[in-house]
C-alpha cells in the first residue's frame, strides 16, 4: 500500500513537471534563436540569407529549401534520407560538419554553416521551438501567435517614424546598465560579422567615433545592404541599448 502509494505520487510529480517545462521550452528556445537570425529567417514571408529560411524545417529533408545554395554534403544527407525532427536538428546543432561526416559516413563531408551550439539545453529548446513555429504554420486557421513569435515587436509607427523619433541623451548613453546590455547583444549576435572573431572581411571594422547615436540606430533597426535588420529580432528599446554599448568608451570594434 505504502508503495504503490508512493510510486503513484511520483507519476503525479512527474506529470506535473512535464508540461510546464514543455512550455518553457519553446519560449527559452526563442531566445536562443536570436543566435541564428543573423543567418536564418522564419516565417510566413522568410527570406533566404546566409542560410535557408526556417520555416516549416522540422519535417522537411535536408537541403531542400527553394532557391538556396546548399553545400553538396548537406544536399547529398537528404538524398540519403535526411529529414529534420526536432531530435535530429539538436544532434546537428552541436556540431553540423561533424553530424554530416557521421550520417554520410564520409570523413570528408563538410557543411556551409560554420556555426555551432554547444548547450544541450539550448540545443533541444531551440529545436521545441522550431517545431512550435511549424505547428503554428500549418495550424488550418491562421492564427495570430505564428507572427507573433516571429516578430518581438510590431510597432504601429512605419519604419521612418520609429527612426526618426529616436534621442539619445547623455544620460541614456552612460548608463551602465544599457551598456551591458547592449554588450551582451552585440556578442551575442553582431560578432558573427563584425570584429575581430568574425570570418575576414564580413563586414566592415565598426568606426563609432564617426558615427552618431541616431546613425547606428538607423543602421541597426533597419539594416543596409548586406546588414540585417534587426527591428523583428530586438525592441526598440534593445536596439538603443545596442547603441549604448556601441558609443561607449568600452566598446571594441
Ligand atoms: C553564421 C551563419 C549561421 C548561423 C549563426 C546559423 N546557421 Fe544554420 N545554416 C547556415 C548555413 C550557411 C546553412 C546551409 C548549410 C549547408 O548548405 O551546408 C545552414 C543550415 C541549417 C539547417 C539545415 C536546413 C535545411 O534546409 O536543411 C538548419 C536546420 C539550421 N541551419 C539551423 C540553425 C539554427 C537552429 C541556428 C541557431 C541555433 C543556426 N542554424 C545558426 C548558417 C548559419
Ligand atoms: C550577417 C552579417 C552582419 C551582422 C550579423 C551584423 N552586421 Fe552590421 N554590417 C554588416 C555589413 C556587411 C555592413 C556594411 C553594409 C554596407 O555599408 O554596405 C554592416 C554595417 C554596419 C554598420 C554601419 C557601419 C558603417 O560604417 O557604415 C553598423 C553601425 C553596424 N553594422 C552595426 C551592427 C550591429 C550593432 C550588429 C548587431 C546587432 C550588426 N551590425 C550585425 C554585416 C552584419
Amino acid at each position: 500500500m505504502l508503495r504503490s502509494l508512493s510510486i503513484s505520487s511520483i507519476f503525479a510529480v512527474v506529470t506535473l513537471a512535464v508540461f510546464p517545462a514543455y512550455a518553457q521550452d519553446v519560449a527559452a528556445g526563442e531566445k536562443t534563436f536570436k543566435k541564428c537570425v543573423a543567418c536564418h529567417d522564419i516565417g510566413a514571408d522568410a527570406k533566404n540569407k546566409v542560410g535557408p529560411a526556417l520555416t516549416g524545417v522540422i519535417g522537411r529533408t535536408a537541403g531542400t529549401y527553394a532557391g538556396f545554395k546548399y553545400g553538396s554534403d548537406l544536399v547529398a544527407a537528404g538524398e540519403k534520407g535526411l529529414v529534420w525532427t526536432e531530435e535530429k536538428l539538436a544532434e546537428y546543432l552541436e556540431d553540423p560538419k561533424q553530424f554530416l561526416r557521421d550520417y554520410l559516413g564520409d570523413t570528408g563531408a563538410s557543411t556551409k554553416m560554420s556555426f555551432k551550439l554547444k548547450e544541450e539545453t539550448a540545443r533541444a529548446d531551440v529545436a521545441a521551438f522550431l517545431a512550435a513555429q511549424h505547428e503554428a504554420t500549418n495550424a488550418p486557421a491562421p492564427s495570430d501567435t505564428a507572427g507573433e513569435v516571429a516578430k518581438v515587436e510590431e510597432p504601429a509607427m512605419s519604419v521612418e517614424d520609429v527612426i526618426a523619433a529616436q534621442e539619445f541623451s547623455e544620460a541614456f548613453l552612460s548608463d551602465p546598465a544599457n551598456v551591458e546590455a547592449g554588450k551582451e547583444i552585440w556578442f551575442a549576435q553582431c560578432t558573427h560579422c563584425h570584429g575581430f572573431k568574425a570570418y575576414p572581411g564580413k563586414a566592415p571594422k565598426l568606426k563609432p567615433a564617426k558615427y552618431k547615436p541616431t546613425f547606428v540606430f538607423k543602421r541597426v533597426y533597419k539594416g543596409f545592404k548586406k546588414m540585417p535588420a534587426w527591428k523583428d529580432t530586438y525592441s526598440v528599446d534593445e536596439i538603443r541599448q545596442i547603441v549604448a554599448y556601441v558609443k561607449s568608451p568600452e566598446f571594441s570594434p
